[in-house]
């Protein structure tokens, strides 16, 4: 899959809806000359609670969507697409490919000089072992917890606004967190750094949060510096973007135009089933 690449080629940005969104911002931000085709899969969000074999298989299909244009990178940004279906999508396309965890795990490590991380993510992400992994291939000696925040995705879905009853249901999440001395906290989950004041203010001042939106931008700029791959010239035009989601796109436009605060084409997509006697 995917097309002879070049400078001037796309970056890919994928996810189960519009949490991604959050690296296609640090992308606009650390990476302005780039183009970004991104791809929500807002119609089956959210990936979190489904089984691992769904997530790889809708993960599949949009890659082989996003392939049919030419990339020079590809990033997944949701935290359980890439959980459930990096290596394999690795395998399927002929370009760098990014998770987030990795970069999240490394930045991690790099601030906790004790070796005590933590990390929230949805189900599938925390019962995929994926960060652990990732931590401890880098150092086995971490002191590792891990927490799965299923309440967390639809507070920020509601507008993540910062009042009474958001507190509460941030505190009753974290709570298993405490009293682990954490020194950081790596926000596992597309969603989580748009709360991140509030999760800040239950975790304390000790507790570095990691986000791997900024992360995985910062790897991906290394990747393409070494590949020669990285644009010069004038910052991408909005119109030179292209939004693609499989629900509905005027809502979908309200919130990334919020978020990214530039006009933005969407386009909605029906994306066919995978044939996996076919894929490869
Ligand atoms: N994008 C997902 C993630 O980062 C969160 C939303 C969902 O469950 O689909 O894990």
């Amino acid at each position: 899959m995917t097309h002879q690449h070049s400078v001037d080629s796309a970056i890919g940005i994928l996810d189960s809806g519009v949490g991604g969104l959050t690296v296609v911002r640090e992308v606009f931000r650390q990476l302005p000359k780039e183009k970004v085709l991104y791809f929500g899969d807002t119609l089956r969000c959210p990936y979190g609670p489904r089984s691992s074999d769904e997530v790889r298989r809708f993960t599949l299909e949009i890659v082989r969507y996003l392939s049919g244009s030419p990339l020079k990178a590809l990033v997944i940004a949701c935290n359980t697409a890439t959980a459930c279906a990096l290596d394999e999508v690795r395998h399927q396309v002929n370009v760098p490919v990014l998770g987030v965890i990795e970069p999240g795990a490394r930045a991690a490590i790099q601030v906790s000089r004790q070796g005590r991380v933590g990390v929230i993510g949805t189900e599938g992400t925390i019962r995929s072992s994926a960060y652990e992994r990732a931590l401890k291939r880098i150092d086995p000696r971490l002191y590792v917890v891990s927490l799965a925040c299923p309440a967390l995705v639809p507070l920020v879905e509601s507008g993540g606004v910062e009042n009474e009853e958001s507190r509460k249901i941030l505190r009753e999440s974290l709570a298993p967190l405490k009293g682990h001395r954490l020194e950081s906290l790596i926000l596992g989950c597309t969603h989580y750094p748009l709360i991140s004041s509030m999760i800040s203010q239950e975790m304390g001042p000790g507790v570095a949060l990691i986000s791997s939106a900024e992360e995985t931008t910062r790897e991906l700029i290394a990747i393409l510096r070494r590949d020669g791959l990285l644009r010069e010239g004038p910052s991408r035009r909005p119109e030179e973007h292209h939004f693609f989601t499989s629900g509905h796109p005027a809502s979908f436009r309200n919130i990334a135009e919020h978020w990214l605060h530039q006009p933005l084409q969407v386009e909605q997509v029906v994306l066919p089933a995978l044939d996996e006697s076919r894929v490869g």
